[in-house]
């Protein structure tokens, strides 16, 4: 066990606070071990604690980061183009690993069941375990995490709700990686179409896992609406107008989103042109 007297809001910092990024997930990894061995009772337990994370997570020397509209944009059926599709995964996953470390070290203070802090720290170990499974998929294309420009703007949903938990639920895991739900099988096809089985296999884990990350948004969204008996389709809408900056955008995977709790009245008002989910 890598010092053990550490809270878990002081390993979630460190995670925040470690650069580069295979030292970042390896470090994500040791930490979510030791805290499912402390909750397992092999291991003796790590409390919650508290911890001033950084507003804005250390971060590698490259990519480059570059505003969203100065990213250049590939054909992704060229052998250039898919380097630059598991570049921007890569990018998202390192995001993400911060994201789920964010959330515990956030909002430590605000009085949560444990499962709570279980569910982020096993969704944390998996996005660690994404952005190496995509490191290894751009390492046999010749390519590694760097070596393009990345977008910049991916921190902004974390800062804009630093101080909101409802909100942070409701824009990260039950907006944004709902989103991932909807491009992945699109991108699973442009792998498939280019007989690359591994990244095909490595892309269907990271589909299959993130399903239940946006569960535990929704799930846990759903447990402080109850707690503050709120209706919880009413604030999704007003928190994600408050601090999502765009309108989502179809086609939705309707299938995935149901099965993580999310549904169609929770999204569809928040597209550009809202109609009605009628039952078809
Ligand atoms: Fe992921
Ligand atoms: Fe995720």
């Amino acid at each position: 066990m890598t010092q053990p007297n550490l809270s878990l809001a002081e390993r979630a910092t460190q995670v925040l606070n470690t650069a580069n990024g295979a030292e970042k997930a390896a470090l994500s990894r040791r930490h979510a071990a030791d805290w499912m061995a402390s909750r397992s009772g092999t291991h003796a337990a790590i409390e919650i604690g508290t911890a001033t994370p950084p507003m804005h997570p250390a971060r590698p020397e490259h990519p480059e980061l570059l505003s969203p509209r100065d990213v250049p944009k590939r054909k992704p059926g060229t052998p250039e183009g898919r380097i630059a599709l598991l570049h921007a995964v890569a990018h998202i996953e390192l995001n993400a690993v911060d994201l789920h470390w964010d959330i515990i070290a956030r909002f430590s203070h605000v009085p949560m069941p444990m499962g709570f802090f279980d569910d982020w720290v096993k969704a944390a170990d998996e996005e660690s375990k994404h952005f190496n499974l995509i490191c290894d998929c751009l390492d046999s294309l010749g390519s590694h995490y760097g070596a393009l420009p990345a977008h910049s703007g991916m921190w902004r949903a974390a800062e804009d709700t630093a101080q909101d938990l409802m909100g942070r639920l409701a824009v990260v895991p039950m907006v944004l990686e709902a989103r991932g739900l909807d491009v992945t099988p699109g991108m699973i096809e442009v792998f498939r179409r280019a007989k690359l089985p591994q990244i095909v296999d490595a892309m269907n884990i990271i589909y299959a896992e993130e399903v239940s990350h946006v569960t535990y948004g929704s799930k846990w969204f759903h447990f402080l609406c109850g707690r503050e008996n709120v209706d919880p389709k009413e604030v999704f809408h007003e928190l994600v107008r408050r601090y999502f900056h765009s309108t989502l955008r179809p086609p939705f995977n309707e299938e995935k989103r149901a099965d993580a709790g999310i549904p169609p009245d929770f999204y569809w008002p928040l597209t550009e042109d809202p109609i009605d989910p009628t039952p078809r």
